[in-house]
């Protein structure tokens, strides 16, 4: 890595940092609860071990995370030895922070940066997570999120996984709370994925890489693809 704990110089827009504003340390204490746990439940029909399972089929020693959050996913999944090599990536230092705390008994390396980016990272990865990452970039469709990919096959080994979890906007059904919630997200740049749909994942995973899988799970496309 060339450059730890550094911002980038490439232009990062007004709606990208709104996806990851958000996320103050006060905001990391709650998101446990009110996203993988009411959230997930009651709004996006997705409960949260579904997708920590999904963590512990395809995590690997060697693993890249971008978008950390709080970190409850490497913090709680099963990595396949006991000391693996960890990179945490996330445009918002809170994140960064929160989470190489919580998960300090592996010893994470952090880089603060943007996934539209090319990242400044000289080792390459068996693993990539985007858990709910994707959902919160901006862009009229997921297509034009489509760089993110291109950018992170590069940090891929042959045979090296993509995988991660995000909130569709269209083509699935939304109760009458999670068409309130993707409203007031969406408005306020927290989400942009309104016209986000499986389809247009699916055609950018096909073009990316050798092989792929997505499932959805209430409103969460699961997806995940080998280089
Ligand atoms: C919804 S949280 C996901 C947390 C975690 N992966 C999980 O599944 O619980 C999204 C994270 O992505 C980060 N983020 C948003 N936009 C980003 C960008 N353009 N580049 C890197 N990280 C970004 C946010 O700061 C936040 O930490």
């Amino acid at each position: 890595m060339k450059d730890n704990n550094s911002t980038q110089k490439a232009e990062i827009t007004i709606d990208t940092i709104s996806g990851a504003a958000i996320y103050s340390k006060s905001l990391l204490r709650i998101y446990d609860f009110f996203v993988l746990g009411l959230s997930n439940t009651f709004f996006w029909k997705c409960p949260t071990k579904l997708i920590l399972h999904f963590y512990n089929q395809h995590v690997s020693e060697k693993h890249l995370d971008i978008g950390v959050g709080s970190g409850y996913f490497l913090d709680n999944c099963k990595f396949p030895n006991a000391n693996p090599h960890i990179v945490l990536v996330d445009l918002n230092s809170n994140s960064l922070e929160y989470t190489a705390q919580r998960i300090g008994r592996y010893k994470p390396t952090t880089l603060l940066a943007n996934v539209f980016q090319p990242l400044p990272i000289e080792s390459t990865f068996d693993s990539i997570g985007i858990n709910y990452l994707l959902h919160c970039l901006p862009g009229n469709n997921i297509l034009s999120k489509g760089i993110v990919f291109k950018n992170l096959k590069a940090l891929l080994n042959d045979g090296g996984i993509i995988f991660g979890t995000t909130i569709l906007g269209k083509g699935i059904s939304h109760n009458i709370f999670a068409q309130q919630l993707m409203r007031i997200y969406n408005a306020k740049g927290i989400f942009g994925n309104t016209n986000d749909t499986r389809e247009d994942l699916e055609a950018i995973l096909k073009k990316c890489f050798r092989t792929y899988d997505i499932h959805i799970v209430g409103s969460v496309a699961f997806f995940a693809a080998w280089k």
